[in-house]
């Protein structure tokens, strides 16, 4: 069977490492299959749920969309388009708010997270984010949705929106009821100076994360001061947990090897750090540079860029805008 997948990123800047392992990597293999329909989305919609500099956002979104192609996406197999172009999103998503419960979303820990300690001054659209991605999810009939570990509850919360909303409105299968892909290993991308946080954009400390446009010497710098500890490599898995910045390190080498955990720890058993962060350095930068660079190359050339997102648009247009008439008919609008 085919598979429909349909993901988004946020163009706020600074996309990294952990979302280049948990998500994009991904992606680009789901592209290349030539059985799936893939698309993936500039999600802005999202982005403004907390305050965004209009002129950022805009050279975000095309940094995002220039993130997708570098990574090996192809804009000519999978659509590429931004989330605001098609207005059906925000339809949806207001319609499917009406089916959402309360309880539901006061469940949700990324809000708790991203709100903080003073939840009353969170904007509505912070608490109500995962109702517009049940309706980007939605809209296209997705099967499939990959990303990482975070947002497996916003899947869930997709999954009982999509049958609230069948049952409600009579419609046996609807609205398709969406598998998340997330991957078993390494879907959750660590702070390299803390390993109990995880990776983000919005981290005040820009060596806690590798940037997909961080160059060599860059990247070079941020293993080397990348937090570990006065012990040995270890030399099994087994004590690992109490070493999260030593697990994490392992596990993003790991991933970008292709191999296993248990064949790293065995690479570099007993060894010192310092070997270590050099391979680790080494392989880092041969994957992400050659990103980087095509992503500096890509951004040169705006028009480009927005022809790609435009085709997209138009593409992803024709398929919401019959989902959602659909969803009015039913609706009894
Ligand atoms: P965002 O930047 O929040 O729009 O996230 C885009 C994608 O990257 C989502 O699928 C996230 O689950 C994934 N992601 C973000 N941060 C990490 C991380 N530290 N480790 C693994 N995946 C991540
Ligand atoms: N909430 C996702 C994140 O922060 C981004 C997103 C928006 C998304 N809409 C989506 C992911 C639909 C998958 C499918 O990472």
């Amino acid at each position: 069977m085919s598979k429909k997948i349909f993901s988004g990123v946020q163009p706020t800047g600074n996309l990294h490492l952990g979302n280049y392992l948990g998500a994009i990597k991904n992606f680009v293999e789901l592209n290349n299959n030539k059985d799936n329909q893939c698309i993936f989305c500039v999600v802005d919609l999202h982005a403004i749920t907390v305050k965004q500099d209009p002129k950022e956002l805009k050279q975000n979104i095309r940094e995002t969309a220039a993130t997708f192609i570098a990574s090996g996406i192809d804009p000519n197999k999978s659509i590429i388009f931004n989330q605001s172009a098609v207005s059906a999103h925000a339809e949806a998503a207001w319609i499917l708010s009406c089916v959402s419960k309360i309880g539901w979303l006061n469940r949700m820990t990324q809000f708790k997270e991203k709100a903080g300690k003073d939840k009353e001054k969170a904007s509505i659209g912070l608490y109500s984010y995962p109702v517009l991605m049940a309706a980007d999810i939605l809209l296209y009939d997705s099967t499939h949705v990959p990303v990482g570990d975070d947002q497996k509850q916003h899947l869930e919360l997709c999954r009982d929106i999509a049958q609230k909303f069948n049952n409600d409105f009579n419609a046996v299968n609807f609205f398709k009821v969406p598998e998340p892909l997330i991957q078993n290993k390494f879907s959750r991308i660590m702070s390299l100076k803390d390993g109990t946080k995880k990776m983000s954009k919005s981290d005040p400390s820009d060596l806690s994360r590798i940037n997909l446009t961080d160059k060599k010497d860059e990247i070079i710098n941020k293993i080397k001061k990348a937090k570990t500890d006065d012990q040995l490599m270890p030399e099994s898995a087994k004590n690992l947990d109490s070493r999260p910045e030593v697990e994490n390190l392992l596990g993003i080498y790991s991933s970008l090897k292709n191999q296993s955990l248990e064949k790293s720890i065995t690479e570099f058993k007993r060894k010192n750090f310092s070997e270590f962060k050099e391979k680790l350095s080494d392989i880092i930068v041969d994957k992400i540079e050659p990103i980087s660079k095509e992503i500096k190359k890509l951004l040169d050339d705006k028009n480009y860029l927005d022809k790609i997102l435009l085709d997209g648009s138009n593409k992803a247009s024709k398929i919401a805008s019959k989902k959602i008439n659909e969803i009015r008919q039913l609706v009894g609008f």
